[in-house]
């Protein structure tokens, strides 16, 4: 049951500390013999990596692609299932697949996951379903254990997703000759505060309650982050309109200046994702051009980051200080939290959105 929350949404978006609790405890340190560790074995010497996902799924790919390749130099080719089964790209014997899904069941992604091993190439999978398709299909599965998620937009399962490629990344990057090893050790340790840093996260209630009060007149809304945070705002986007139905659309900050800083006025409302890191003061440049332009700016980031936004913005979401790689999943919270707040005020139906399926088994 809904053990006393309003939602199966609310519930298993609170559930979240306690799975990557669960994660790092079960594939950490010294979890030989897992699937974690077969997955290491059966990539590491390749040369490329392809994934295939579809919606959330996706954006947790993206998230990985750009771990694989900056701190395990692994390649990475990415697509979404439903373009990837039909545009015949050429696939090499000395790379692998990983299908990434909550469901393990989603007719695109396991079409494309049949599509590659009849060509041969090997094919992991990242599922919560255990007992699914797509894992009794693949050579190997590796298991999120974020339990049953009910809510059909998803929220655990995401985050469970992000945290076991945080974990296949370190792994593969252990054996990496680009990585050393006190990066890896690092990586670990602060991963290991992440569960700690969410609950502090959830408890932020108020300040994510006001902003939805201002969101939810709103008829489009733009997300924007660059890095790992772009990604973020693909899936805060899509969130949002999943469940309350506002039209949102996310963007790599720099490409606003391509095309999209034409919608900016004093009536869009605009998220800004800028975690702390090397692209934070980039990301606060863009934060200026919009907020010069009238946009009613939603900043997410660290206190720094909203001291230096300053008077540019209209409300903030302070996160708790974190590491890099805890960033992904700590900053997916507010965007799942703010979708969320912003559904109960519309007054829509939250587990179970229109025109939505749990498990999309229909290409
Ligand atoms: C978004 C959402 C969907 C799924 C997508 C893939 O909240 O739930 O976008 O992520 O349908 O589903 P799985 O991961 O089961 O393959």
């Amino acid at each position: 049951g809904k053990q006393g929350y309003a939602h199966y949404m609310l519930k298993e978006m609170h559930e979240q500390p306690g799975i990557i609790e669960k994660l790092l405890h079960h594939y950490g340190d010294h979890a030989a013999g897992t699937s974690l560790d077969h997955a290491k074995l059966t990539l590491q010497h390749r040369q490329r990596l392809g994934i295939v996902a579809c919606g959330s799924s996706y954006y947790a790919g993206m998230v990985g692609k750009y771990w694989l390749e900056s701190i395990a130099s692994l390649p990475v080719d990415l697509d979404i299932a439903s373009e990837f089964r039909y545009r015949n790209t050429p696939l090499s014997s000395s790379s692998a697949h990983l299908f990434i899904s909550q469901s393990g069941e989603t007719a695109d992604t396991l079409a494309a996951l049949r599509y590659t091993k009849q060509l041969g190439i090997t094919s992991l999978s990242l599922v919560n379903a255990p007992a699914s398709a797509m894992a009794r299909e693949s050579a190997g599965f590796i298991e999120t254990l974020a339990g049953a998620e009910i809510g059909v937009a998803s929220t655990k399962a995401f985050t469970a997703q992000l945290m076991m490629l945080a974990l296949l990344t370190l792994r593969l990057a252990e054996s990496s000759a680009h990585c050393d090893a006190g990066t890896v050790k690092y990586a670990m340790d602060s991963l290991r505060h992440l569960p700690e840093q969410m609950r502090q996260m959830l408890k932020q209630q108020d300040a994510i309650q006001a902003i939805a009060g201002r969101l939810r007149r709103a008829r489009n809304v733009l997300y924007i982050g660059r890095g790992m945070a772009y990604p973020l705002a693909l899936e805060g986007a899509l969130k949002l309109k999943e469940i309350s139905y506002i039209h949102a659309e996310a963007y790599p900050a720099g490409e606003l200046k391509h095309g999209p800083i034409a919608l900016v006025d004093d009536e869009l409302p605009v998220i800004v994702l800028a975690p702390p890191g090397e692209l934070q003061e980039k990301t606060l440049s863009n934060l200026r051009e919009i907020a010069s332009r009238g946009a009613q700016i939603t900043l997410i980031s660290d206190q720094a980051g909203v001291d230096l936004a300053a008077d540019g913005i209209q409300d903030a979401i302070v996160m708790p200080d974190c590491n890099a790689m805890a960033m992904p999943m700590l900053y997916t919270l507010p965007l799942q939290l703010l979708a969320y707040r912003v559904a109960l005020l519309k007054g829509t139906d939250i587990d179970q959105p229109r025109n939505l399926a749990k498990s999309v088994t229909v290409e």
